[in-house]
């Protein structure tokens, strides 16, 4: 049998990592991650996964954990009423087992990546089973295989100027109301009672008035959805941070955690990355940022018991959305850098942060 370390032994990754960090102790981010009992992971790019073999190496390499970054979306799932397509995340899943990395499915009911038949129907007819049935068959399918699933997702959204902070311009708001949270909860409860039900959401870190508020939002969502004995269990923070664009502050970081703890909740960073955008020319100097502001993030996060571990939004520069996106990419084309691997799969000062807090962090 060959082993994950034997299988990336001599691998560009696992060589070039050396050679960078000859110092340091282990060269396995998930490796660092589990001796303190946390999780490690990444989101899986599909065209990285399906062309690039070193990709797949260095997230055997690297990763305890793995989510697909598109592939257990609903518009990847069910492009047709009733038909489902599970072919790329199954192969994902596949790899995961074959190196021993567990699996989070992300996500099951959101407003963006949904199939236009599904848009249509909810605008024309909607109907609950438009999300039990959907529900009862993914959840279904991968029960017992998933460690978590993003069950609802960025389901508030302080543009849309309500008191509670709801995202009423989902189509799923419009059709049902908060209500449909509740109903997508106990469906996938239902579906898959082992997985772990989180609630997974956007700009929650950030020092500015509007995360204030969102913060305090998402707590009185939670208080909500607890008091009417809907079976959330953890809150997902993205963790989209933007370095050059909003501050953060580890005491607020901090005490939102903590509030979150109190409820009984666990905590994982799901899509952890550093948009650079903005920041200074020299790539030198946006790494030294970017791993700081990574280390005093992570160390604040993994202070905290109930914080089972980060998964960053991508592993390598060389698929980040964050080049593509609009909104963070850079003007004149360059790539992002805000992964802990350069697009050659060096590992970057980032990746030495993330060992350093994985490694300071206290076991659990
Ligand atoms: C993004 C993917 O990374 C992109 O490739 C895709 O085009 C759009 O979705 N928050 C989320 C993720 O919850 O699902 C998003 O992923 C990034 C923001």
């Amino acid at each position: 049998m060959v082993t994950r370390r034997k299988f990336v032994a001599g691998g560009l990754a696992a060589l070039s990592a050396a050679k960078a960090f000859a110092n340091t102790p282990s060269l396995d981010l998930g490796a660092i991650a589990r001796r303190k009992g946390l999780i490690y992971g990444t989101a899986v790019n599909g065209k990285g996964f399906a062309k690039d073999l070193r990709f797949r190496e260095l997230l055997a390499a690297q990763a305890n954990m793995l989510v697909c970054e598109g592939a257990t979306k609903r518009q990847a799932l069910e492009p047709k009423p009733g038909i489902y397509d599970y072919s790329e995340a199954t192969a994902v899943l596949d790899f995961a087992n074959q190196h021993k990395m567990k699996m989070r499915g992300h996500t099951l009911v959101w407003h963006l990546a949904n199939p236009k038949w599904l848009l249509d129907a909810l605008q024309d007819k909607p109907s609950e089973a438009l999300i039990t049935d959907y529900i009862t068959e993914v959840a279904g399918h991968f029960r017992g295989k998933f460690q978590s699933w993003d069950v609802i997702n960025e389901v508030l959204s302080p543009d849309d100027w309500n008191r509670d902070g709801m995202r009423s311009s989902s189509p799923w708001f419009k059709a049902f109301g908060e209500r449909y949270i509740d109903i997508a909860f106990h469906a996938a409860k239902a579906a898959d009672p082992n997985t772990l039900l989180f609630y997974n959401e956007l700009n929650l870190e950030a020092d500015a008035r509007w995360s204030e508020d969102k913060r305090t939002s998402a707590l009185k969502l939670i208080e909500r959805l607890k008091s009417r004995g809907v079976p959330i269990e953890g809150l997902g923070i993205q963790s989209h941070l933007k370095l050059y664009r909003l501050r953060y502050d580890d005491r607020i970081f901090s005490r939102f955690l903590d509030d979150v703890g109190a409820m009984g909740l666990k905590v994982m960073l799901t899509e952890f990355d550093i948009a650079d955008a903005e920041g200074p020319r020299d790539p030198a100097k946006r790494d030294a940022d970017v791993a700081s502001l990574t280390k005093r993030y992570l160390d604040v996060a993994f202070s905290k018991p109930f914080v089972l571990g980060c998964l960053t939004w991508g592993i390598s520069d060389k698929y980040s959305w964050l080049s593509k996106y609009e909104n963070y990419k850079w003007a004149d084309g360059s790539l992002s850098r805000g992964l802990p691997f350069d697009e050659n799969f060096k590992p970057k000062p980032m990746w030495q942060a993330m060992a350093s807090a994985y490694e300071g962090a206290k076991g659990r």
